[in-house]
């Protein structure tokens, strides 16, 4: 499906990224095998995007669910992490993408923690951004903020009634970074799984059927392809 020419490539893609599992199962690997499979073609479509011209790819990498799956597949996935963020920092000044990290990243291990903060911390005038939810899930994002807020009137900073939109949105982990206009499901399921709550109302979901390994540039092509034939019209006429 080619892209179209006349509509704008949305500017923030959000992706779950699914499907690692069932692609190790259907080979008869280890589930990490599909995350390790999963981490490269992250690699390819966040380079892809760049090449696009889209300014924010946010990923699910971690959900605060995911600590219920095995010790052996959250090791994994750790470690996969870790050896992406230090080939990261390695490569930085040739790849100058941005890293923010949505979720609680205390419960990591130090030495990710270490990573994740070098990452952000060497990487914030680069301007192509990449937001990986780490122990991230939308409830808890919402309900961290509300906390926050509530701290903030009872420090005498705000009263309640001085809360809107706007003002919520500048507690969340997102604070300064423009909703994705389209959130991408691979694998066939059709359900957001506490993604992206808040930042999801008004985005266009396409869900597909491919899984996450085997997600390339021209699944990516065809996700644009279908946002730009829908029409937003965000509660109006
Ligand atoms: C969902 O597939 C995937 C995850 C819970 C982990 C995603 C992690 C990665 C792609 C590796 C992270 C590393 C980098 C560098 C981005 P699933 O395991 O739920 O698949 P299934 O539904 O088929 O079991």
């Amino acid at each position: 499906m080619a892209l179209s020419e006349n509509n704008p490539i949305p500017q923030h893609i959000a992706i779950i990224m699914d499907g690692n599992g069932r692609w190790a199962k259907k080979r008869g690997l280890p589930r990490t095998a599909g995350h390790a499979a999963g981490a490269e073609a992250f690699r390819k479509i966040a380079n892809y995007c760049r090449t696009l011209g889209v300014k924010y790819l946010t990923v699910y990498a971690f959900s605060t669910e995911n600590w219920k799956r095995s010790e052996e597949e959250v090791g994994g996935i750790m470690r996969l992490l870790g050896k992406y963020l230090q080939e990261a920092l390695r490569d930085m000044e040739k790849n100058r993408v941005c890293f923010r990290f949505f979720g609680d990243l205390s419960r990591l291990s130090p030495q990710l923690q270490k990573l994740c903060s070098e990452a952000v911390d060497q990487s914030a005038d680069y301007d192509v951004q990449v937001n990986f939810c780490l122990n991230y899930g939308g409830r808890d994002e919402i309900v961290r903020a509300a906390r926050a807020f509530a701290q903030d009137v009872a420090e005498g900073k705000y009263s309640s009634s001085d809360l809107t939109e706007e003002l919520l949105s500048t507690y969340l982990y997102s604070k300064d970074v423009p909703d994705p206009e389209l959130i991408i499901r691979p694998s066939g399921e059709l359900r957001t799984s506490n993604f992206l709550l808040w930042q999801s109302a008004y985005s266009e979901f396409v869900f597909m059927n491919v899984l996450w390994p085997d997600f390339g540039p021209k699944d990516l092509d065809e996700a644009i392809a279908e946002y730009q034939r829908r029409n937003r019209r965000f509660g109006g006429t």
